[in-house]
């Protein structure tokens, strides 16, 4: 399939190459998607734009949050989607079934989503509505922070979960601008973003890291020692100690070929990362062209594969659990399935 053409995007300075991407790939196991059999749809009904991806302790699901701002959960073939959970400004007249972004601001727009595996609580970023958390059995969501150090969040975004201590981790994309002006925040440098810690003990927010340029979404390592963040506006992934003896300090763990959306680890202790477009060089051509690509990442940052988008015109996480791969995606009908 075509990569989209985001032909009403505003920006004319920018430019692409698809060489870099080329040159940067041509060493490593590569796969288009579209060439592999068993992809399948698992298609949502008048919403849009399941983003993260997440599975309860039983293994059921999966959940994701979508353009209304509710929570789905997967049921199985047949059964198709339910209501899993709502924020509790949810308007069920205004906002069920939306996906017209101006109703965001008012209907939420859930974007990470993590489950504390002990206590079953499912944790969620949402882009408007800051950290929620709701309860194993689904309904209202409960808000736990919308700001740190006295700064609201404007764009809450990532988040992941210790499972051994039940600390959450997450991320606020900008405190100057919000979701639906993301591009507005990557062309201008915003670089206001904040990586946060939330304790459930103590219900405190702390401050980790500020000043980053589009932290989104983030993954703990499989022994809880660092946790990686997708620096959006940097094309990087930083690596954050939350033990030893670099506890609280981080470095540049990739640089990628392109805008890092959600990481993920996987079963075996690697990273996924769901890129949406190359990089902009600065020479070249003035268009912005899609190109979704999923890179696995050893546990040194090292590409261990590639890849390409196919049928998807749009990625935002790759999420593996049982020999399958799961794509979120930010603007598309449906969660991609395709088994390994
Ligand atoms: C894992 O995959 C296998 C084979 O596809 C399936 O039979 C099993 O039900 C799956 N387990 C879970 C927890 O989904
Ligand atoms: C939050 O974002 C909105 C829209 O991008 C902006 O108008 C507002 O000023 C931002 N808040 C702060 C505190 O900068």
């Amino acid at each position: 399939m075509e990569a989209k053409r985001l032909t009403t995007n505003p920006i004319t300075l920018a430019v692409l190459t698809l060489f870099a991407l080329l040159v940067f790939t041509s060493s490593f196991q590569q796969k288009a998607i579209d060439k592999l059999q068993n992809f399948e749809r698992l298609v949502l009904s008048s919403v849009v734009g399941p983003e993260s991806l997440a599975f309860d302790h039983l293994g059921g699901g999966p959940y994701t949050g979508v353009s209304d701002g509710r929570i789905l959960k997967w049921q199985g073939r047949g059964l198709g989607w339910a209501d899993f959970a709502v924020n509790s400004k949810h308007r069920e007249r205004v906002c069920h079934g939306s996906s017209y972004n101006m109703l965001e601001s008012a209907c939420g727009r859930p974007l990470g989503l993590q489950f504390h595996k002990a206590t079953g609580d499912l944790y969620i970023a949402d882009a408007y509505f800051g950290l929620l958390v709701v309860r194993p059995n689904g309904g209202a969501a409960t808000q736990l922070a919308t700001s740190a150090d006295g700064l609201p969040f404007n764009f809450t975004n990532g988040v992941d979960v210790d499972q051994e201590t039940g600390v959450v981790y997450f991320t606020d994309s900008s405190t100057r601008f919000q979701r639906r002006d993301y591009l507005l925040a990557v062309i201008m440098g915003d670089a206001t973003g904040r990586l946060m810690k939330y304790d459930p003990k103590t219900k405190k927010v702390t401050v980790l890291i500020r000043s980053l340029a589009f932290p989104n979404g983030l993954a703990i390592s499989n022994d809880n020692t660092f946790l990686l963040i997708a620096e959006t506006s940097t094309c990087r992934v930083l690596k954050y100690w939350l033990q030893g003896p670099r506890t609280g300090t981080f470095k540049v763990f990739a640089e990628l070929p392109g805008y890092p959306d959600n990481i993920k680890r996987n079963p075996r202790g690697e990273f996924w990362v769901a890129l949406n477009q190359d990089k902009l060089q600065l020479n070249g051509q003035t268009t912005l062209e899609q190109h979704p690509v999923a890179l696995r990442l050893s546990q040194e940052g090292k590409v261990l594969e590639v890849l390409e988008g196919g049928p998807m015109t749009s990625i935002s996480e790759v999420e593996e659990n049982n020999g399958t791969i799961w794509f979120g995606s930010v603007d598309m009908p449906y969660v991609g399935v395709y088994k390994l």
